[in-house]
């Protein structure tokens, strides 16, 4: 059902956990099945310095995590606000089209994380 980067991604997902400073954190669920991920970012001159997660969810969106994070670690917040899901199933060599839902889930909490950090930042 899933191919091999999807399968690497699942097994030996990259930047798993929490940030326990978290400058940001993100929080979404799939209303289709009820699976939520929750992202910490920690933001440092307009950068995503680092990024983890916590996901309950399918093989999908556990790999869709983990390549996300990959995506968007280092990347300016603008660029990693410009993430698609289909930007991340496409680095994952694709995706069932039954799971193409579950893909969404780490964009949107990607962006969830950075409106709660810019809703904390004082300039
Ligand atoms: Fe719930 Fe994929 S089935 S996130």
């Amino acid at each position: 059902m899933y191919n091999s980067t999807v399968m690497d991604h699942f097994q030996n997902p990259r930047n798993t956990g929490d940030l326990s400073e978290a400058d940001g954190i993100g929080s979404v669920g799939n209303p289709a099945c009820g699976d939520v991920m929750k992202i910490f970012i920690k933001v440092e001159d307009d950068r995503l310095v680092d990024i983890r997660y916590q996901t309950f969810g399918c093989a999908a969106a556990i790999a869709c995590s983990s390549m996300a994070s990959e995506m968007v670690k280092g990347k300016s917040i603008e660029e990693a606000i410009a993430l698609t899901r289909q930007e991340v199933a496409d680095a994952l060599d694709g995706l069932p089209e039954e799971k193409i839902a579950c893909s969404n889930l780490a964009p949107d909490a990607i962006r969830a994380a950075i409106e709660d950090y810019r809703s904390k930042k004082i300039d």
